[in-house]
């Protein structure tokens, strides 16, 4: 029986770490080609050599930056040199940022936006330009907070709903096309995104299942979302998150 990404090339922004770094473990697990793409070098080549070990030939990494202006064209692009297509994108990279209003700086809401908006749009036009006929998987990571009204998270919120429309109207734009456009939401998820304070007992008891999220409960949802069994969803998000935010 085939493996469900035989065949299909993805390309993972922010998958050296966390969900992203789930999501690259579980498209090469099935079969599938990845191209990784994140800031930090080393942490890139150290992650992307020890998955070459067990999936020869199938990964691939490129070092970059998704709030700089034309990274995004440069990952997809690196992708279809190395692999020939692209099949799927899975955008997980962000900037995790909670500050009050009135201490923000224009600086700030501009760097977030850069990476969690703007990134993410011009990483969907990217790769909605390269997947061929057969059509392809837009998955954006996007947040609980995105619709939640919890103080100081403004500029994070902002940028998470931005991405939350992008799908919407993106999976009506690109219907034709055979082109499916999802975010998945997680809620608190063990991952170094959380910082320091991973066991503060104040953050588990929020979560109605009693325990922080695995990266890998995450990226089982991005997976189906970015597998032909998900070819009748389209413009939704999907909230992976034990109950927190209810
Ligand atoms: N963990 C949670 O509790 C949680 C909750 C809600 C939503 N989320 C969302 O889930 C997604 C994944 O988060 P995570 O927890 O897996 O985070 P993580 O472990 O910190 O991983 C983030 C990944 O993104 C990369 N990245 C960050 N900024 C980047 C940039 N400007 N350009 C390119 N790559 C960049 C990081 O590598 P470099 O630093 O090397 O670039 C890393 O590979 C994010 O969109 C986040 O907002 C997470």
């Amino acid at each position: 029986m085939p493996a469900r990404f035989d065949g299909k090339v993805a390309l993972v922004i922010g998958g050296s770490s966390g969900i992203g770094l789930a999501t690259v473990r579980g498209l090469l697990a099935e079969g599938g080609r990845v191209v990784i793409a994140a800031r930090d070098a080393a942490r890139l080549a150290a992650v992307g050599q020890e998955l070459l070990g067990a999936h020869q030939g199938r990964v691939a990494w490129v070092n970059g930056d998704i709030s700089e202006l034309g990274e995004a064209e440069r990952f997809v692009a690196a992708t279809v040199t190395r692999f020939g297509r692209l099949d799927i994108l899975v955008t997980s990279s962000a900037y995790n940022y909670t500050r009050a209003i009135v201490d923000t700086t224009e600086d700030e809401i501009d760097a977030v936006i850069r990476t969690n908006a703007r990134g993410p749009l011009l990483a969907a036009r990217a790769a909605s330009r390269a997947f061929g006929p057969e059509g392809g998987r837009i998955v954006t990571l996007s947040a609980t907070a995105a619709r939640r009204g919890r103080p100081h998270r403004s500029v994070y919120a902002a940028t998470k709903g931005a991405v939350e429309a992008m799908a919407r109207v993106l999976a009506v734009e690109l219907a034709p096309r055979k082109i499916t456009v999802n975010c998945v939401a997680p809620g608190l998820t063990d991952t170094p995104m959380l910082g320091g304070d991973r066991d503060d007992p104040n953050r588990t008891r929020q979560v109605p299942m009693g325990r922080l999220g695995r990266p890998e409960e995450v990226a089982t949802v991005v997976l189906f979302l970015a597998s032909d069994d998900a070819g009748w969803v389209t413009g939704q998000t999907v909230d992976a998150t034990g109950g927190y935010g209810l």
